[in-house]
């Protein structure tokens, strides 16, 4: 049998992949420079005349990275000791051995994309950590919390719908609570819209009402196995006390106003009695912009908390207390922030597998978990999700994406094509949405 397809890459010239190397990432790392340049009194003000040596240390590194990227110089090994540093660069030989015959070098714009585009944000927080004493710095903290004061409103619309439901939803019958589960399942599907890497670093934030548009959304869903997944924990629910741990993992995306939605799915979860743990997973370092880190996780929740509209610190006081009660529970692995694709997990992160392998239902969020989900490789459209995944099944699992990259599988014969005619751009403009499920019921 054929082997999976080639990875997506810089390679190919005029692609998405080409695009975001050749220009989203240059403009990504021109941002944080000059949010570095913002902070520099702030700097001054915390460590004196070391902190203003540190910014300009984290500057130069950062204008290096950016040359090396535009000139497409060969990718170098990590320096700095990390607690992820040897398994990257046991990648880098990895792709370096892919090439040997070649004699060629692994690149920016010729190795694989997903590789380098995650080498990328690996070497923005290299730079800062051999940059003491700002060392701790988010360079993209202050555009995540940006992201949530602007969403604001929706934010508020939501969890006003939220508590409104939770007072109601002992009383609701089977049908009703099927549909209130697939609206937040959707709210959360469209909240991956507003990551904020596609663009450039440039606010993205929730400023329509999601709540009244999902019907006019629906004919931008292309994969909507939502059935499947309230047959398997409606199963679960029908079956009471035989199974009384329901555990549900949510691997996050971004913060901002997609991890509220987030955060509002998993609170329907325990108070619909759908599931009774929820496992989210974040990222140890900054990445891809606007993803969620414990800090993001931890200083939303308090801002939804401290807010003075009463349904939204409602939500806030709630979800501290899911998190003491340890129904929540939060976790984070350097899995997450390395090159792999997921198929590599049972090696490169067992412990990981194992952790995964408990739960009932694993959520993916977000574009760079599908891509990694599928190798983020040149798949025909057709090709069923089970494939792609090429062996990765620790439980029950489910794509939550919008489409922003050029991968997209499991669609219909002729579907893609039409896609591709009617509208070029449908794979990464995140107009396009998927509830792409795989595993047995
Ligand atoms: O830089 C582009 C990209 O890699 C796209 O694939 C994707 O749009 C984005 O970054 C990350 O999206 P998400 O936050 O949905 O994972
Ligand atoms: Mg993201």
């Amino acid at each position: 049998m054929a082997g999976p397809p080639a990875s997506l890459s810089g390679q190919d010239v005029g692609s998405f992949a080409y695009l975001t190397i050749k220009d989203r990432i240059p403009q990504i790392l021109t941002k944080v420079i000059d949010t570095l340049h913002r902070h520099k009194s702030e700097f001054f003000e915390k460590h004196g005349e070391e902190g203003m040596e540190a910014e300009k240390k984290a500057i130069s590194l950062l204008s290096k990275l950016r040359n090396e990227l535009q000139t497409d110089k060969p990718i170098v090994p990590f320096v700095e000791k990390f607690a992820d540093t040897d398994i990257w660069n046991q990648y880098l030989e990895y792709q370096q051995s892919l090439l040997n015959e070649s004699n060629g070098k692994p690149s920016w714009f010729q190795s694989p994309w997903l590789f380098v585009e995650c080498y990328m944000y690996r070497r923005i927080h290299e730079a800062i950590i051999q940059s003491p004493p700002i060392d701790d710095f988010d360079v993209f903290k202050e555009s995540k919390d940006q992201n949530f004061f602007e969403s604001q409103e929706s934010v508020i619309a939501l969890c006003t719908h939220l508590q409104q439901l939770t007072r109601t939803i002992d009383d609701l019958e089977e049908n009703q609570l099927k549909n209130e589960f697939f609206k937040l399942l959707q709210i959360s599907l469209w909240g991956n819209k507003c990551d904020l890497s596609i663009s450039g670093g440039e606010s993205s934030s929730q400023k329509t009402d999601v709540l009244n548009s999902l019907e006019d959304l629906k004919p931008f869903i292309l994969v909507n196995d939502l059935e499947q997944l309230w047959s398997l924990l409606s199963k679960y629910k029908k079956a009471g006390g035989t199974t009384p741990l329901v555990r549900v993992d949510i691997v996050l995306d971004n913060s901002g106003f997609e991890l509220v939605t987030d955060l509002v799915l998993a609170d329907f979860f325990l108070s619909s009695k759908l599931a009774t743990e929820i496992h989210f997973h974040g990222k140890t370092i900054p990445w891809f912009v606007s993803d969620t880190t414990i800090r993001d996780f931890n200083w939303l929740i308090e801002q939804v908390k401290s807010c003075n509209h009463i349904w939204m610190s409602k939500c806030g006081a709630d979800w501290g207390k899911y998190l003491k009660m340890g129904r929540w529970i939060y976790h984070d692995h350097i899995f997450w922030t390395l090159p792999h694709e997921y198929c590599a997990m049972p090696q490169v992160a067992p412990d990981l597998y194992a952790e995964l392998q408990k739960a009932h239902l694993i959520l993916f969020k977000g574009d760079l978990n599908y891509r990694k989900l599928t190798g983020d490789r040149k798949w025909e459209f057709t090709v069923p999700f089970h494939q792609a995944l090429n062996g990765f099944h620790p439980a029950p699992l489910c794509s939550i994406r919008t489409l922003k990259a050029e991968i997209q599988v499991g669609l219909q014969p002729g579907q893609g094509e039409q896609l591709t005619a009617a509208e070029p751009s449908w794979l990464t403009g995140g107009k396009y949405g998927v509830f792409q499920f795989d595993g047995p019921l």
